[in-house]
């Protein structure tokens, strides 16, 4: 099977083609989870060609946060942030999927 093939999920979704970029964790965002322009360049640098593409691990809730740096989704305040950060993956027709994340045990109050 081609990596250039054309992917569509059950709901409808499609990849432009089959190479996914794996979520990886840069603890780039700011100290409150918003995105940083150097994230957005690492972004930039790496979209546009692939099907889609997976962001760092993104804390749904405050009490979640796993690691200093880590990107945030847990309240609509991130909606312009996430927005950005959207906008920069999808060039090209490039999918971007955000990557739900809580730290769970590993949690730590003080961060
Ligand atoms: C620096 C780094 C950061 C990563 N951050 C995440 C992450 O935030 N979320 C996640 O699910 N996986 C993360 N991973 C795991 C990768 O997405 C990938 O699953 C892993 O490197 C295994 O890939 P492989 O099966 O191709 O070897 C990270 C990997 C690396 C090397």
């Amino acid at each position: 099977m081609s990596l250039d093939k054309t992917l569509t999920f059950s709901r409808g979704l499609t990849l432009k083609n089959r190479v996914v970029m794996a979520p990886m964790t840069t603890k780039m965002s700011f100290y409150d989870g918003v995105v940083t322009q150097d994230e957005l360049n690492y972004y930039s640098l790496r979209t546009g060609e692939v099907g889609a593409v997976i962001t760092a691990a993104a804390n749904v809730q405050d009490g979640g946060k796993g690691w200093e740096g880590e990107l945030s989704v847990a309240s609509d305040q991130f909606i312009p942030s996430l927005s950005r950060l959207a906008s920069t993956i999808k060039r090209n027709g490039t999918k971007a999927i955000l990557q739900l994340f809580h730290a769970g045990r590993m949690t730590d109050s003080t961060i």
